[in-house]
């Protein structure tokens, strides 16, 4: 059977952009004929500077974001990327096997070093050598992302390629495929169509974050930028309008429709009964997840029983495949 593996940073809370490219795609995957493990991927987090204070309660909630859409721990493996070793150590594997120049390619390091390279960690840099080592750890075969990690898949099949040939263990890594679909692969931020919505940008405005409550849901949406010029009557009138675009885009992905079908609901409508629309959408689909992770962030021993438990069903995949990635190179070990 084919293998999903996917994973999400916690670093700060999560956003709509990870809930509709990605959480809500591992859920609807989930009921297929696909072995799933879904990852909290805390080594990650750390590229950037993470408060030891804050990290724990950060990986729970991520935690309790995928649990509260739906995530089923007995049916997907669901860990936290620290509590498997192998992930760090394969990590160092590719390393020796990606290089400098692939890693200079990666358009994501460019923006979030931007002028300041000099200074940003070792670790960011070397990023995605471990997402190659999280996806390649599991032989999995399919791994579903939002557009902005298409790169970073591309990266892991070209370092599983690399591997097997430099060390002639051809097909031991399968090429991964990025599974990028849906209307909201590419979310938007709020005030400004032309960047993507992250939660770091400096604005919450730009933003809905999975926690917010109904009024603070209905006033983004309010305030979210657009043209003046009313929804238009096709798809095709949608050019060159990346605000409007995005707008009908979340509906389509909050409402599990397309992008078409939304145009057609709703064209020639302004953005005075457009907004309120796409608001109460997204209050009455969003509403019963935030209260769900509330619920369960009052359970913390619960998530960290979750999370052990799912890391020993991902440990007991991982460790093999990792022994026998050493043994492929050579390696000495007598115990
Ligand atoms: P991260 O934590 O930034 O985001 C988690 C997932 O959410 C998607 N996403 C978005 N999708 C649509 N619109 C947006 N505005 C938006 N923002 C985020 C991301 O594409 C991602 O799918 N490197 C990864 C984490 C990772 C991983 C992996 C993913 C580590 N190892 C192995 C897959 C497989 C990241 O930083 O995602």
């Amino acid at each position: 059977t084919p293998r999903v593996f996917s994973g999400v940073k916690p670093s700060g809370g999560l956003q709509l952009g990870n809930y509709l490219g990605a959480i809500k795609r591992f859920v609807d995957m989930q009921g297929q004929d696909y072995e799933a493990i879904f990852c909290v991927v805390d080594l990650h987090a750390i590229t950037v500077w993470q408060d030891p204070k804050e990290l724990k309660d950060a990986t729970r909630e991520v935690t309790a974001g995928y649990l509260a859409s739906g995530i089923d721990p007995a049916q997907s493996v669901l860990f936290n990327q620290s509590q498997v070793p192998a992930h760090a150590e394969l990590a160092w594997l590719f390393n020796c096997v990606a290089r400098v120049g692939w890693m200079n390619r990666m358009t994501q390091f460019k923006d979030k070093a931007g002028k300041n390279a000099e200074k940003v960690s070792l670790g960011l840099y070397a990023y995605p050598a471990l997402m190659a080592a999280d996806i390649l750890l599991y032989h999995a075969t399919h791994v579903p992302v939002g557009e902005d990690q298409k790169q970073h898949v591309e990266l892991t099949r070209d370092i599983a390629a690399k591997f097997n040939h430099d060390y002639g263990a051809e097909g031991f890594f399968p090429l991964p495929e990025p599974i990028i679909e849906g209307p909201a692969t590419r979310v938007m931020n709020l005030r400004d169509g032309s960047k993507k919505m992250s939660k770091s940008g400096e604005s919450d405005m730009e933003r809905i974050n999975m926690t917010d409550d109904a009024d603070t849901i209905a006033k983004k949406f309010k305030k979210a930028r657009t043209d003046p010029e009313p929804l238009p009557d096709t798809l095709e009138g949608l050019k060159g309008r990346p605000e409007a675009r995005n707008l009908v885009d979340i509906y389509a992905g909050l409402s599990e429709t397309t992008p078409e079908a939304v145009i057609t609901e709703f064209a020639g409508a302004g953005w005075g009964t457009f907004k309120p629309a796409l608001a109460d959408l997204a209050v009455a689909k969003l509403g019963p997840i935030s209260e769900e992770m509330a619920r369960l962030m009052n359970d913390k021993a619960e998530i960290d029983r979750v999370l052990a438990q799912g890391a020993e069903r991902a440990e007991a995949i991982a460790q093999p495949i990792l022994d026998q990635t050493y043994d492929i190179m050579g390696f000495l070990r007598s115990r």
